[in-house]
């Protein structure tokens, strides 16, 4: 005879249930969430770059290996203007310079605009 043996199967009238294997708890690892990115648009080039803290989105974009359009890095020429595509609330305000030099345009400049955590 041939008798599998489950919970419930020696209980007279009692439907038997398999015992089911525990599902291994996942590691944190597998439960990360893919790294927040911040997507951006200068001309017609777009780079996304990762969510890191204290990071100019410039100096990031360059880490990336982004080709991106820039020169004085101070806030003063304006040719790293990009359009942020996603991901803004992982940047700084605007600081006085990017004011001074867009205005209230939605654009931002990498070089002045800091990478923050939420
Ligand atoms: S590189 Fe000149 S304003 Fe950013």
């Amino acid at each position: 005879m041939n008798k599998e043996w489950t919970v419930g199967s020696l209980i007279p009238g009692r439907e038997a249930t398999r015992l089911q294997p525990k599902q291994p708890n996942r590691s944190a690892e597998e439960k990360k969430l893919p790294a927040p990115m911040i997507e951006w648009k200068q001309k017609e080039r777009s780079c996304s770059v990762p969510v890191t803290s204290g990071v100019t989105l410039l100096d990031a974009a360059l880490r990336q290996g982004c080709t991106i359009d820039y020169k004085c890095r101070k806030g003063t020429c304006g040719r790293c203007a990009v359009e942020v595509m996603s991901g803004e609330t992982f940047l700084s305000s605007k600081n006085e310079a990017e004011r001074k030099k867009l205005g209230a345009a939605p654009r931002r400049l990498a070089c002045q605009a800091v990478i923050r955590e939420k």
